[in-house]
């Protein structure tokens, strides 16, 4: 992207919103310029009345003048900073808020690639660079450069000469910040990019952290969490460094301008040409626009830290998905639930191998197919590519003589149920996650859905039942609890479409007994497909496909099959379970 668009975009999405706030604080801001110029100009009249001419009249009036100075200063510096405040914290949240339902949205194949950890970084570090460069940022620039035009008024009125003399010294600071600006844009990316492997690191750890005391990796992942930690600190001292390395040009410029002055004031008032009233007005602006400038100076900084924030955020937000609806999308209508595969060809890389190879499959409406092969022969595959979880490169699968890919996702997937060997469950109670299912699901509901999966007799036992908190901050169920409350989870959604891929592999034989007569009903009547590692499952389905290396080498029933694949014969006798 280019800085230009990076920019356009900014303010076109991001900060027009927000332009009343912005220009109240920027009325604020005139404020701070006015109060700040008038408390370096105040000293003028307070030296030459007071102490010079002795004039007992304003003995008063220009002390009060000089506290309601101090006053309005305080006060409209305060609400210039909270209006910006405030602005910064909307644009961060909207900024956050894209960024998270663009990846809700995202096709599966990009969140495959990308790791939480890299994506938990952009929404906390970047977001804050681009915040502080549209919120800090604008605020400076608006309220120093006023307050700096205003002393530099005072300090034309005080006395000209001087003035251009001090002038011609500002654009030293700017040019050395534009050198460093450069050198923080690209710290900062570096920086971003550790952040983001630290984050990700911390993620696996707490991921695996039992793998890490069995194998007795602690001091192995205290030197990889060291190294990692080490990275970052590196490089935020060095943009903290970059940015402190301001400090002793400015301060040097300071000197050297004070310097340049006392001498040629000296010179002036040799020459009768400058009062000592209007010399200490003139310091005190020059000592006052130290601050405005110095923040105008790292201003570029802060602007280059925000814009590779931005390259790195916006393509984030504006993620083209390739899965979706497209204008001539209609809703799917299910008859007799007939899925069939035409000359699928599927790869999840397009640069590698094919996963499936031009498969033919045809799942019959109402009835149980089962899939069997290898691990890693493509069955799940077969699974993802019902819902769209991925699309395929070439073929065709048609539900009810309509192609998948010409329907719309929402009824699509409306009408399928999943059911995986990974059970996921949200960090809820128990009630919330069997009725993710379904939205507006009766309690009575989620009972029957819980009985029927053989949940009730765990949950019962549960400290506050179906209230009970599960996953990161709560119970932790065993794998078989947990692929159970999937299953309840599955049945509440009554689909006329149930896939089960692995369903019940936690499952010990007695439960799987147990719960044959839910998934009965589950898969009543219903096209189910199941890639089953089982006999009763098997023997129940109507049709069997072997896989084999993503193509379909054998069909039929058990018994057929038995006699006539070699790979499912074996098959049956090392891995089915009976
Ligand atoms: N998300 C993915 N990205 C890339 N390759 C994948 C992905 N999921 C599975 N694969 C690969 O596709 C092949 C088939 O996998 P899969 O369908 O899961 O097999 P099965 O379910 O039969 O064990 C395997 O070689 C696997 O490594
Ligand atoms: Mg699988």
């Amino acid at each position: 992207m280019l800085r230009s668009e990076i920019i356009k975009r900014l303010y076109k999405d991001y900060t027009k919103k927000f332009l009343n706030k912005i220009i109240i604080s920027v009325l604020f801001s005139l404020l701070v310029a006015i109060s700040t110029s008038a408390i370096a100009w105040l000293l003028d009249p307070a030296i030459k009345k007071l102490f010079i001419e002795k004039d007992k009249t304003l003995i008063f009036i220009i002390p009060l003048l000089i506290i309601i100075a101090f006053t309005t200063k305080g006060f409209s510096l305060y609400l210039a900073k909270s209006t910006m405040i405030s602005v910064g914290e909307e644009i961060k949240k909207k900024l956050q808020i894209n960024m998270v339902k663009s990846l809700i949205k995202t096709d599966t194949q990009i969140i495959d690639k990308k790791h939480s950890g890299k994506f938990i970084s952009n929404l906390t570090y970047d977001v804050n660079q681009i915040t502080s460069l549209l919120s800090n940022a604008i605020l400076t620039l608006f309220k120093d450069t006023l307050t700096l035009l205003g002393l530099l008024g005072v300090m034309f009125v005080q006395n000209w000469k001087l003035a251009l003399a001090s002038i011609i010294m500002i654009p030293l600071a700017g040019i050395s910040s534009k050198i460093l600006g450069k050198r923080v844009r690209k710290v900062t990316t570096e920086a971003q990019e550790r952040s983001g492997y630290l984050t990700t690191y911390l993620v696996e750890l707490f991921k695996n952290h039992k793998l890490i005391k069995i194998f007795q990796k602690e001091n192995y992942e205290n030197e990889r969490a060291e190294y990692h930690l080490n990275e970052l600190k590196n490089k935020n001292k060095k943009i903290a460094i970059v940015f402190v390395r301001m400090s002793p040009v400015m301060e040097t410029l300071t000197g050297v301008m004070i310097a340049i002055l006392i001498f040629y004031s000296a010179v002036l008032m040799s020459k009768n040409e400058l009062d000592i009233n209007n010399f200490f007005s003139f310091l005190a602006a020059m000592m006052l626009a130290y601050q405005p400038v110095r923040a105008l100076s790292t201003l570029n900084m802060v602007y280059n830290q925000g814009l590779s924030a931005a390259s790195r955020i916006l393509p984030i937000i504006d993620q083209k998905n390739t899965i979706q609806d497209l204008s001539t999308s209609k809703p799917l209508k299910i008859s007799k639930g007939e899925i069939k595969f035409e000359k699928l060809n599927f790869s999840y890389d397009v640069n590698e191998g094919k996963t499936l190879k031009s498969i033919n499959l045809d799942f019959l409406g109402g009835k149980m197919t089962s899939l069997v092969g290898h691990s890693g022969s493509g069955k799940s595959t077969i699974l993802n590519l019902i819902p769209r979880f991925y699309d395929a490169q070439s073929g065709n699968i048609i539900i009810d003589d309509q192609s998948i890919y010409e329907t719309n996702l929402s009824s699509l997937r409306e009408n399928i149920s999943l059911v995986t060997q990974e059970t996921t469950l949200f960090d809820d109670t128990i009630m919330n996650n069997i009725k993710y299912a379904k939205d507006n699901a009766s309690d009575e509901e989620v009972y029957e859905a819980a009985k029927l999966s053989h949940c009730e007799e765990f949950i019962n036992k549960l400290p506050n039942k179906y209230q009970t908190l599960i996953g990161e901050n709560g119970v932790r169920l065993s794998g078989g609890e947990k692929q159970r409350i999937s299953i309840a989870r599955a049945m509440m959604k009554k689909s006329p479409i149930v896939l089960l891929d692995e369903a019940t592999s936690s499952l010990d034989s007695e439960t799987e007994f147990k719960i044959q007569n839910a998934l009965k009903i589950l898969t009543k009547n219903k096209t189910t497909i199941v890639i089953a590692h089982r006999l009763s499952t098997i023997l129940n389905s109507n049709n069997i496909y072997v896989i084999d290396n993503g193509e379909v080498v054998d069909s039929g029933k058990h018994d057929l099959l038995l006699l006539k694949s070699d790979l499912y014969k074996n098959f049956y006798e090392k891995q089915i379970q009976k």
